[in-house]
Order: structure tokens, then C-alpha cells, then sequence
């Protein structure tokens, strides 16, 4: 898990390296490091911590050369230090590595090579890499030192194995970076006279908005003029290049503090461009035949972390409007777990990244077992993506802060436009139905936008209570998974003890840790379970516990009988509720962590895709 940049053109590498990791921090960032080709020597610098810190060294040092390789890391294999930070080399100094993902079998490959005379610097699986490259130079041959190196990693492809993407330049070969592709992320910008390779499209997007996704098993060649594209087998492929309509503000903090308030506010526009989607006939989207969605029985639906909180309330939309049997695991437990062999089952993979090695590993147990599978995803050409039978694009624009939101939201949507759809195909649900279920739907973007006005009022609020060491939120139904999105939300960045609840659960025994010092927020919009809810407030004001509720406003008055604030959110269905709670809960998140000064967009110990298992 770890962010990859490469430059190669008539400029010097050094300032769009340093920019392009900075769009990939979110990728890690506890080091980063560079190495040009600078009058045919190596010109490596590598710093502990963010970005800014090797933007510093590189300011002092000033390296220069049109062919550069950068990485920012998020430690796997040794603990975050400048030894461990990549680029790596061999032991000449002159192959330089950059890697991301995991090296499964490095430790015999490192044994061999140390028995051959290679002596490491790192305690990384990289560095196995640089040196096996030097290692296979030895065998092959090639007119020129670009031919040979070429050679030289594809040797050394096929004797590695794990889910890793890696960029190799050689000073013997400065007009060539090259670039190999194996269950990890990796694209390549095509620029005029330039040529970018990256984990991800914003890292480049600057510069130009033609991309190249490579395939597992791809290795590419970028030269100054053009790329070369090969196949596992070695031999050319044509390169199919994507146009992104993402420009390079759509990228940025657009005047927000962080990405996550920005994120937060994107909400109306993501949530339309979600929506654009569903539009369009989804038969066709899910490349499935109608009959074979209507003989659909049973649903699994697979996440991690936010996206299966949404796929959670995925549960009740498929059950209520589609009538089907749907689960849904943690995609880390699902792998490991006993799933009985049914005819008509579809698997539902929910992931904004399509990089969490998790949901990885579940979609492929999935496919063993013989389901359908179906990614709803935002990134473009990303493993998950290649890895399902279909693919419900989210199209919610990159998600750069760590704590997910807007993917959150346009999650949500996307598996409410599904379950509508499976459930008027099937006949579930009835045209009547399905209009008015599809009506509301469309009229969310403008529900979020009304909701947005809140902010304020939230963030008044929590100036009395952004001190509490602990936090409770209670929700029920399609609110309860709301309540643990809420939880997960505060905790990711504010660093505090939260957690959510079934409201009808607390009496079971968490009721026992509520004291005074112990804020309870109740998500209680007016539903026909409302007056449960209100049961619920009591039970905590009794133990003496501050009660914020969300509520709607015909909640409002009674709300206010039985808690101590109140937060109104415009009223929704009861289905699409969830929507506009969530956001009420992100910007409470959001004004709890940045009263406690944290670092909102990056927290200590997350990365925002998780490649590793
Ligand atoms: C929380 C958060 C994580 C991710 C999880 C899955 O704010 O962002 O919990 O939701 O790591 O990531 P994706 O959706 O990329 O599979």
C-alpha cells in the first residue's frame, strides 16, 4: 500500500515527482523518497514522514535529470525509516526500484541472491527486486542496455509472486522507465514529448487526462516519445488509452481545509453523477439478461469498513424492494468461512478503492464457488473491477481523504437503484412501485444539498461535548448501520472511543457504560419507529448521559422532550433516511476531530486503500 510516480520527457523529473506523490500520500505517507538519473549516476533522496519532508531535502540537494522514479510508503515489510524507504537499489547503486504491494516469496529469492554475493541495505521486500534484476542481467542479451534490462524484468516477473506493482529505471538506460503490473494498481499517463507512470490518476491528471490501465501480468516501457506495451507471454499489445473526465480540480481541496470537509460538501454533485448511472438500462450495465436477474435467490455482498456499512443497509433494500435472500460479510471473514454451494447466487463486492486486498480475496472465493459477481466501485479499471462479471461504476470523483464519505453516500444509492431494478424485474415490486421508488431516488441529490445547511448547527454543538472520551450512537433498521458508520467515522479521526448500537440492543448490556460523561447520539428521524427511539433517549438521559438527537422535523418537538440538542435533518423516505443522517454524523466526525486538532485528512495508522490483507 504505498503510492508510485514516474517522469519521463525533455524536463527535469524532480518537481513532478515531488507533486505527484502528493496526490498519492493518501496512499501512505510515513516516507518518501526519489532517485533521478543525473549524468549517468543515481541521484537518490529519501525522508521519514510526509511528502514535505522529502520536498525539503530535495530543495537542498536540488537533483536534476528528465527521467525520475518516486514513492511514498506505507511500511509493510521493515518499519518506516530512511533505509526502508524506497526507491531501493542493487548493489552497483545503479537499478533503482520503486514498489507497491507485497512480495510473498522474497525471503528464499533474497536467500538465493545474498548466497550469490548480492548484499541488502533494507529490511523490504523491494529491494529483492532491484537485485534480482541485476542478477538476470547477467543472462540476457540485447543489442542496447534498454533491450537487455527489458529482458532482465521479465525474467524477473516470472520468478516472483504476490499482488505487487513496481517502476525500474537503470542509469545504463536513462531514456526508459519500465513499469510491471501484478494485482497492485498502475497506470500510465500519456503526455506530449512526456510520459507519467503512477498507482493512481491524480498524480498526473495535471498534465494530462490520457490513461493507460494496465492489466495484471502488463509491463510497460515509457520512453520520452511513447510507450510499449507487453503481455505476460512478452509480446507487444496495442495500448487502448481512456480519456478521464476528471480535471485536476475536481482533484483538489477546492478552498476546503480538508479533503474530507470538501468531500463532505461534494455529496449533491456525486450522488447526481452516481445517479446518472442508474438511469441508463442496468440490464445492460450488469451485463446480465434480464431472466438471469430475475432467477436471482440469493445475494452475498462482501466489504470492508465503511463500504460495508453501506452494504449493510444494501441488506435491507435487497430483502424489501428485490424479495431475495441477502448476507453480508466483513470480505476479511467471508473468506475464511464455510459458504454452501447455491445455484442463482450473486455476490455483491462493495469497495470505493477496488484495491482492498480483503474484498480481493472474497470476490475470488466467490468466483471459486461459482457465483456471479458484481463490483459496485468508484475507481476506473481497478482490480476489483477486473476481477467481477460487472461493474456498477459509483462515478463519485476521487475520494482523497483517508475517511470515506462521499463514496459512502453514492454506495448507498447505488445498491438502492440495484434492488429497485432486481425487484421490478423479478416482478417483486410493481411499476407503480418501482416509479415511485425511483422518483425518490432521483430526488436525493437535492435532499443531501438542503441537508448540507446543517454544518453550522453541528459544529456549535460539538464545542460543549469535543472533549468526551467516549461516544455512543444508537440507530435501529436502516439507521442502525448508520450508527456504526458514525462510530467508525469519529474514531478514524478523532482517535476517540465511539461505538455504535441497535437501540433496542443497549438494554442487552451496553447501557452499563453510559455515565454522564458520555455523549449519546440517537439517529431518530420520524419513522414508525420513532416512539422506540424516544425509549431510548430516556434510557440514556437516566443514566445521566447528554442526548444529541437527529431527527426530522416532526420529530422535532417530541425529540426535544427527551434529549438535551437536537439536529434536524430534512425528512426522506424511510429507505433513503440514511442518506441525509449520515451526513449530519460525518460533519460531527469531522468539527469533533478538528476541535482536537487532528490530522483529518491523513490519521495515524490508516491508508486509504488497504492492499494488504
Ligand atoms: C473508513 C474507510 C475504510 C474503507 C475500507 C474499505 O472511512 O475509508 O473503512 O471503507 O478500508 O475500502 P474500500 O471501499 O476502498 O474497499
Amino acid at each position: 500500500m504505498c503510492g508510485i510516480i514516474g517522469y519521463i520527457g525533455s524536463k527535469n523529473s524532480v518537481p513532478f515527482l515531488i507533486e505527484g506523490l502528493k496526490k498519492l500520500e493518501y496512499r501512505g505517507y510515513d516516507s518518501a523518497g526519489l532517485a533521478v538519473a543525473e549524468n549517468g549516476k543515481v541521484h537518490r533522496i529519501r525522508a521519514v514522514g510526509k511528502v514535505a519532508e522529502l520536498e525539503k531535502a530535495a530543495l537542498l540537494e536540488s537533483p536534476k535529470g528528465t527521467c525520475g522514479i518516486g514513492h511514498t510508503r506505507w511500511a509493510t515489510h521493515g518499519k518506516p525509516s530512511e533505509e526502508n524507504s524506497h526507491p531501493h537499489t542493487d548493489c552497483s547503486g545503479d537499478i533503482v526500484v520503486v514498489h507497491n504491494g507485497i512480495i510473498e516469496n522474497f525471503l528464499p529469492l533474497k536467500e538465493k541472491l545474498q548466497s550469490r554475493g548480492h548484499k541488502f541495505q533494507s529490511e523490504t521486500d523491494t529491494e529483492t527486486i532491484a537485485h534480482l534484476i541485476e542478477e538476470n542481467l547477467k543472462y540476457v542479451s540485447g543489442k542496447t542496455p534498454e533491450e537487455r534490462l527489458l529482458a532482465a524484468v521479465f525474467l524477473t516477473n516470472a520468478a516472483l509472486r504476490g499482488a505487487f506493482a513496481y517502476g525500474v529505471m537503470w542509469t545504463k538506460a536513462p531514456n526508459q522507465i519500465i513499469g510491471v503490473k501484478n494485482q497492485s494498481p498502475l497506470v500510465v499517463g500519456l503526455g506530449k514529448n512526456e510520459n507519467f507512470l503512477a498507482s493512481d490518476v491524480p498524480a498526473f491528471l495535471k498534465y494530462t487526462n490520457k490513461v493507460l490501465f494496465l492489466e495484471d501480468g502488463q509491463t510497460v516501457v515509457l520512453r520520452p516519445d511513447g510507450v510499449t506495451l507487453y503481455g505476460a507471454d512478452g509480446k507487444t499489445i496495442k495500448p487502448k488509452a481512456t480519456k478521464i473526465s476528471w480535471d485536476e480540480k475536481t482533484a483538489e481541496k477546492g478552498g476546503y481545509d480538508h479533503f474530507m470537509l470538501k468531500e463532505i460538501y461534494d455529496q449533491p454533485q456525486a450522488l447526481e453523477d452516481t445517479l446518472r448511472t442508474a438511469r441508463e438500462d442496468f440490464s445492460r450495465i450488469l451485463g446480465l439478461k434480464t431472466e438471469d436477474l430475475r432467477k436471482i435467490r440469493n445475494v452475498y455482498m462482501v466489504a470492508c469498513g465503511t463500504a460495508y456499512h453501506a452494504a449493510l443497509i444494501g441488506k435491507y433494500y435487497l430483502e424489501n424492494f428485490a424479495g431475495v435472500t441477502a448476507s453480508v460479510d466483513l470480505a476479511s471473514e467471508f473468506k475464511y468461512r464455510t459458504i454452501p454451494p447455491a445455484k442463482d447466487t450473486l455476490c455483491i463486492a462493495v469497495s470505493q478503492s477496488g484495491e482492498t486486498a480483503d474484498t480481493l480475496g472474497a470476490v475470488k472465493k466467490a468466483k471459486e464457488l461459482g457465483f456471479k459477481r458484481l463490483a459496485i466501485c468508484n475507481v476506473l479499471g481497478s482490480g476489483l473491477t477486473r476481477a467481477c462479471n460487472s461493474v456498477f461504476y459509483t462515478h463519485c470523483g476521487p475520494e482523497i481523504s483517508v475517511a470515506s464519505t462521499k463514496a459512502f453516500s453514492s454506495q448507498i444509492i447505488s445498491l438502492y437503484a440495484l434492488a429497485i431494478f432486481l425487484g421490478h424485474a423479478s416482478g417483486n415490486i410493481s411499476q407503480n412501485q418501482f416509479n415511485k421508488l425511483y422518483k425518490e431516488l432521483m430526488s436525493v441529490p437535492k435532499a443531501v444539498a438542503e441537508t448540507l445547511k446543517i454544518e453550522y448547527d453541528v459544529r456549535h454543538l460539538t464545542r460543549k461535548i469535543y472533549k468526551a472520551n467516549r461516544f455512543i450512537f444508537l440507530g435501529r433498521n436502516v439507521d442502525y448501520p448508520i450508527a456504526l458508520e458514525a462510530a467508525l467515522k469519529l474514531k478514524e479521526i478523532s482517535y476517540v472511543s465511539a461505538e455504535g448500537f441497535a437501540a433496542g440492543e443497549i438494554k442487552h448490556g451496553p447501557i452499563s457504560v453510559i455515565d454522564k460523561d458520555t455523549p449519546v447520539i440517537v439517529i431518530m428521524p420520524q419513522n414508525q419507529l420513532f416512539d422506540k427511539m424516544l425509549s431510548a433517549c430516556q434510557e440514556c438521559r437516566a443514566r445521566g448521559a447528554y442526548v444529541i438527537a437527529i431527527t426530522t422535523p416532526d420529530g422535532k418537538e417530541a425529540a426535544a422532550s427527551v434529549s438535551d440538542k437536537q439536529i434536524v435533518v430534512p425528512q426522506a423516505s424511510e429507505y433513503l433516511q440514511p442518506v441525509l443522517d449520515i451526513v449530519a454524523l460525518q460533519f460531527f466526525a469531522y468539527w469533533i476531530a478538528k476541535r482536537l486538532g487532528r490530522d483529518i485528512d491523513q490519521p495515524r495508522n490508516l491508508a486509504k486503500s488497504v492492499t494488504v490483507e
